[in-house]
């Protein structure tokens, strides 16, 4: 049977952990589709199609992996894309809760899309995006979180702000 799974997240800006988890469902599923988030409620750092550029640059490698970005309910989006799981990273147990509500959202939209959940590898359970752009801003070393792609993106973002 073709697994199709789809990978949603706000990805500003992906990182190690995020690659980690596509990476690895890459290996499990007959396609991951990473799907960027627009419209959510962060303030983000890179625009949408910024965001679906470096991960199509990060991926590309990787045969069986797509991106694209979506807006409204990842059930439907995730339906109408015929995938049949969420693929979705648990770096601690406080992502548990957040997890569990969306599992069972996404099962109460849509009964057939099921939710996997991968463990973060654990040289990325610290890493956060949030972490990467401030720990850029102060001036900090962020190479063991992003690639060099995603660091010099960072870097020249802060560099524009500033
Ligand atoms: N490694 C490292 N960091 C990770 C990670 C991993 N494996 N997995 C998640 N993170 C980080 C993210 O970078 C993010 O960091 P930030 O908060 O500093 O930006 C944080 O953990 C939270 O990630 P996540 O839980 O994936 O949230 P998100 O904002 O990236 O994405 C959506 C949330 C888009 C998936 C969710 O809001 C959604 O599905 N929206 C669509 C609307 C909808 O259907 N709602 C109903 C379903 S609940």
């Amino acid at each position: 049977m073709k697994t199709v799974a789809v990978y949603p997240g706000s990805f500003d800006p992906p990182t190690y952990g995020h690659l980690d988890i596509i990476g690895r469902g890459s290996h499990v599923f007959s396609k991951v589709i990473v799907a960027v988030a627009f419209n959510i409620r962060k303030q983000t750092m890179f625009t949408p199609e910024e965001r679906v550029g470096m991960l199509r640059t990060l991926t590309g490698p990787m045969g069986n992996v797509e991106v694209d970005a979506f807006d409204g309910l990842l059930a439907d989006y995730a339906v109408a894309k015929g995938a049949n799981v969420v693929l979705r990273g648990l770096r601690a147990v406080s992502d548990f809760e957040f997890e569990f509500q969306m599992a069972h959202v996404n099962r109460k939209l849509a009964p057939k899309l099921d939710t996997v959940i991968m463990m973060t590898g654990e040289k990325h359970i610290y890493i956060s995006s949030s972490i990467v752009k401030e720990v850029a801003r102060l001036r900090g070393k962020i190479d063991d979180m992003v690639p060099e792609l995603v660091r010099d993106r960072v870097v020249a973002k802060i560099r524009e702000q500033e």
